[in-house]
């Protein structure tokens, strides 16, 4: 399943259109914040997706039903360009558990790069619905080696991803190679430069979130 939550005019939009925005980018906790309310938006649509179950609650003046989520996920994220967008999920799903891996391009002297996972700290992902949070799906290069790293670690039930901005090349790849995930994307464009930058995309979303980095 593919959804853009641009479609339709909505608030998604307007905070897109403020993160691709290079004045509205020069103020750093806006850029975090706007991440933040699109992740927000997707927990709430991805929720409705989850598996629920009927719960009595006693009310003080009787007893109300209602639908609950049957479990809580386990929200994902790809350090340090996801931290804002998986934030955004938390707010929503407030008792799931995370995880957190860490991937970079290694940069070669011919201008080719390889994705480098380094660091993942995980529960048992056995049966649970896990969602990942990266705000941008360029060549979805990392994202499906996060996957694959990921379901190392147990089955998940079902599995999202929630991103600000995807490429088609980079959903293409993503549903040649891990066509079970389910994309939940702020906007999609359709054009990558040779150094797999999105266009018009919004320039390096973890620089705008957290400041320039040394290049590795
Ligand atoms: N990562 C970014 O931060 N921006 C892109 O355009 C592509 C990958």
């Amino acid at each position: 399943m593919l959804v853009n939550l641009c479609k339709d005019h909505s608030l998604v939009s307007n905070w897109i259109s403020e993160i691709r925005d290079v004045t509205v980018q020069e103020d750093r906790m806006r850029f975090r914040r706007n991440l933040e309310r699109i992740g927000e938006v997707a927990a709430y649509e991805i929720s409705k997706t989850l598996p629920s179950i009927r719960k009595d609650v006693q009310t003080p003046l009787g007893v109300a039903s209602h639908q609950v989520l049957q479990s809580q996920p386990v929200l994902a994220t790809i350090l340090r360009a996801g931290l804002p967008l998986h934030q955004g999920l938390l707010n929503y799903f407030d008792k799931a558990d995370n995880a957190f891996i860490s991937a970079y391009r290694k940069h070669h002297k011919d201008g080719t790069f390889e994705i480098s996972l380094e660091y993942v700290s995980c529960p048992d992902l056995n049966n649970r619905v896990l969602i990942i949070a990266d705000p941008m799906l360029a060549t979805g290069a990392s994202l499906v080696k996060t996957i694959h790293e990921l379901e190392a670690q147990g089955k998940p039930s079902a599995v999202h991803l929630v991103v600000a901005i995807a490429c088609t090349t980079g959903i293409e790849h993503v549903q040649r190679l891990a066509p079970h995930a389910h994309i939940w994307c702020g906007d999609i464009d359709e054009e990558l430069t040779a150094k797999s930058y999105i266009v018009p995309g919004l320039g390096d979303a973890g620089d705008l979130a957290f400041g320039a980095k040394l290049q590795q």
